[in-house]
């Protein structure tokens, strides 16, 4: 085999034919959905990550990651998710204000051929969110497997600046990941030896864009790892949006720290590079120590992380993608416009409270990092609320990483204004809406945000590491929003079968008309684990299902018959 390859290598360095053009591959662009409608189907395949290498994978409508959904801000839009996995799940519409039983965070799951169907109106600004699995403890694996999507949301504001916009000609999704590959070239998760990096899940690509000004919608989707990205070039990048929406002015950089979960959009101006190629990179040699990403991953140099070093990617300036520039296309954005949108921030002058954080290591020590980590010194549990917060308060929350490495804090439900990085006030781009936040090691940030539109006392929303093994291993925590919204817990009955009380504080009762079939039920905890199981003949039409024993908090009852699979939330109280 390694001769083969060596007398293929030889051969094009004979003719020519320079090694880069053999292994680089056209950047994938998602497809997209649009409308109102959105059809996800969730499975299992495989993927040629590698030229006639099949790598299992999971994707949604396709074998790697999934469309593109493009939202317009005041629709209402209706999502129909399958789940043709073999296991849990659930997606999360990362960044979305929506309530929290159309959020997909872990307590809404998605049994195995099973159907979830959440319906919101889109609230946000125009921005670029994303969509990914969020089962606990199993974050990592479905989103590292690939199951991830961009969600792009437009409005008016948005709509009339004169910014590129034409999806996969003058405006590019990148969602960039790295991942490790054991040698059967299968992707091995909650692992540091995440030294491939690829970008929509392709390796080593390249891109050809038009010589005009460009926009990119960068994702960072690495279960990990922070790029410090920049142009070879040395040319400006010109940032316009963060997480939650566009900024006020296009903010010049050379450089841009993008953390796990983090979104950014910059518009790059080719028109000079005509015939030439531009990578982007990450300049990961500029990274602090105490970031995943830099040579040290520790804050301390004897902080060491199992199956960190070596690793050709940290603390190293590695090629993300070519940029191939061509001709100028049709109808070109020539300029970076000066002005972009009003930005309102929330202010500080009237705030309800402000809660203090703390993420910190399980265990103290040099050897820090390879341990779990804890939010005010607790583990996850999917049976504790964190917070409980009044609808409508504005409140700071500021948070303080005593922990040897940098975290990416991120909240669900709101975004939110950074106020201040130790006591300094934030400039440029972090003055936009963000739902994720980078906090070094020892630093305190501080930010503000409102809690509006949605409560509900039983679902709760997450705050959590984005660093997806840090989540999984419990870095992460949960409030409930309480008052009255219009937003309620309906009454539960779909169809023939009704599910009474609900919530109750141990007796459920399911009432059937099936029409002479046999049914099964099942109960799932909130960690995806079965707690009873039990099959029904068609004469029993009331049965008890008795969790007086189980934990308060939200369980799954699946009925299946031939042809039928329903699912009803209960709700223990
Ligand atoms: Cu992107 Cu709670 O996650
Ligand atoms: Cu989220
Ligand atoms: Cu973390």
């Amino acid at each position: 085999m390694k001769n083969t390859y060596l007398n293929v290598w030889l051969f094009m360095f004979l003719i020519g034919i320079h090694y880069d053009s053999l292994s680089q591959t056209q950047l994938l662009i998602p497809d997209t959905l649009s409308g109102k409608n959105f059809n996800l189907e969730l499975k299992e395949s495989t993927h040629e990550f590698y030229p006639g290498v099949n790598t299992k994978t999971m994707g949604a409508n396709g074998n790697v990651l999934g469309p593109t959904l493009f939202l317009e801000k005041g629709d209402s839009v209706n999502m129909v998710v399958v789940n043709r996995l073999k296991d849990t799940t659930t997606i999360h519409w990362h960044g979305l204000h929506v309530s929290s039983e159309n959020d997909g965070g872990p307590h809404t799951f998605i049994l195995p051929n099973s159907t979830w169907q959440p319906s919101f109106k889109v609230l946000d600004h125009a921005a670029t969110y994303w969509y990914h699995p969020h089962l606990h403890h199993k974050t990592d694996l479905h989103t590292s497997k690939g199951i991830s999507g961009f969600i792009i949301v437009r409005d008016q504001d948005e709509q009339k600046l004169t910014l590129p916009r034409t999806y996969g000609v003058d405006d590019f999704p990148m969602v960039i990941q790295t991942k490790d590959f054991d040698t059967n070239k299968q992707i091995v998760h909650h692992s540091n030896t995440d030294d491939v990096v690829m970008v929509n899940a392709t390796i080593d690509p390249f891109l050809d864009v038009p010589s005009q000004v460009v926009r990119y919608r960068l994702l960072n989707g690495s279960s990990q790892r922070v790029f410090n990205l920049g142009l070879s070039s040395g040319q400006k990048m010109y940032q316009i949006a963060t997480d939650g929406g566009l900024l006020d002015k296009p903010v010049e950089i050379t450089r841009l720290l993008l953390g796990p979960g983090e979104r950014t959009e910059i518009l790059i101006d080719f028109s000079e590079y005509k015939g030439q190629s531009v990578y982007l990179k990450s300049y990961a040699s500029g990274i602090p120590s105490g970031i995943y990403g830099a040579s040290s991953p520790g804050m301390g140099p004897g902080m060491s992380l199992t199956g960190y070093s070596p690793n050709v990617l940290n603390g190293a300036d590695f090629n993300i993608i070519e940029f191939k520039v061509g001709a100028t296309g049709a109808n070109p954005v020539l300029t970076i416009p000066k002005a972009l949108v009003s930005l309102d921030p929330i202010s500080t002058s009237n705030v309800n409270i402000t809660r203090n954080l703390t993420l910190s290591p399980a265990t103290m020590g040099m050897n820090q990092l390879n341990g779990d980590f804890l939010i005010n010194n607790r583990s996850f549990d999917l049976n504790h609320i964190d917070y409980t917060i009044p609808l409508n308060n504005v409140e700071i929350w500021s948070i303080r990483n005593n922990s040897g490495i940098a975290h990416p804090f991120h909240i669900h439900d709101v975004q939110f204004f950074l106020i201040d990085r130790n006591g300094t006030a934030v400039t440029g781009a972090e003055k936009g809406r963000k739902d994720v936040v980078l906090i070094n090691p020892m630093e305190t940030v501080r930010f503000v945000t409102k809690f509006e539109d949605f409560a509900d006392s039983t679902v709760p929303y997450m705050f959590h590491c984005h660093m997806l093994t840090h989540e999984d291993g419990g870095m992460m925590g949960q409030f409930v929003v309480v008052g009255n919204s219009t937003n309620a817990i309906k009454g539960i009955n779909t169809g023939s079968l009704n599910v009474f009380p609900n919530p109750s504080n141990g007796i459920f009762r399911l009432v059937s008309d099936l029409n002479n079939k046999n049914y099964e039920t099942i109960v799932t905890s909130a960690d995806g684990k079965q707690i009873i199981e039990k099959t029904f003949h068609s004469n029993v039409n009331e049965i008890e299902i008795d969790l007086s024993y189980q934990a308060y908090g939200i369980y799954v009852l699946t009925v299946i018959t031939d042809n039928d699979i329903t699912n009803f939330k209960l709700i223990k109280n």
